[in-house]
């Protein structure tokens, strides 16, 4: 108790005390959970093995000179329509373009009242499939988030690894606390 020499220290760490716990009680911690499901090869659901071959086959026809990663998009539609896209890159790098947005722009252009029902995502590159599944970039988890709000419907994401494919049942959870339409306000 070296500074507690008298009553008014006392009194003002009693204070700093009472008003720091209060800080503390008003702090609040909360988790955002994303719900992954893991399927091994020959695992996957025929409908998404499908979906998922086309995406693969969309990764042949990426414009990737620069990065040589190759990556392919297949949006199965509600009304069944399959829409492929890839990455479209250019010599200026940040005016290429991703292959989910490739896909789910064109989508939306063609179909604007069709609803996204699922999207599965592959990627090449040296020559082969890449082992594990990539992730779509915060760009285009943006984009598919309003896509998602759009259309009132969730977006099931496949993503693709030749060692395991990850399912994500919507697109929302996997960007928790997203820009969206009601911030604008
Ligand atoms: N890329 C995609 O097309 N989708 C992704 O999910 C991640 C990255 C592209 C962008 C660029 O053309 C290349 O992959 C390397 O980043």
């Amino acid at each position: 108790m070296i500074f507690l020499v008298n009553f008014y220290d006392f009194l003002s760490f009693f204070f700093t005390f009472v008003l720091l716990s209060n800080l503390f009680n008003a702090m609040k911690k909360f988790q955002l959970v994303t719900s992954v499901v893991e399927y091994l090869p020959n695992e996957l659901p025929l409908e998404l093995a499908e979906l998922v071959e086309k995406a693969k086959l969309a990764t042949q026809k990426a414009y990737a000179p620069y990065s040589k990663f190759n990556v392919g998009t297949a949006v199965l539609l509600k009304n069944n329509e399959v829409i492929l896209g890839n990455n479209q890159e250019n010599a200026a790098y940040p005016s290429g373009t991703c292959a989910e947005r490739t896909a789910i722009f064109y989508a939306n252009a063609k179909y604007p009242d069709v609803p996204v029902d699922k999207i599965a995502i592959a990627s090449f590159t040296n020559g082969d499939f890449t082992a594990d599944p990539i992730t779509p970039c915060g760009s285009c988890r943006q984009v598919l988030c309003e896509t998602e709000v759009r259309f009132g419907a969730p977006i099931t994401v496949v993503l693709y690894g030749k060692k395991k494919t990850y399912v994500v049942e919507n697109v929302s959870s996997l960007m928790p606390l997203s820009f969206g339409k009601e911030n604008l306000l």
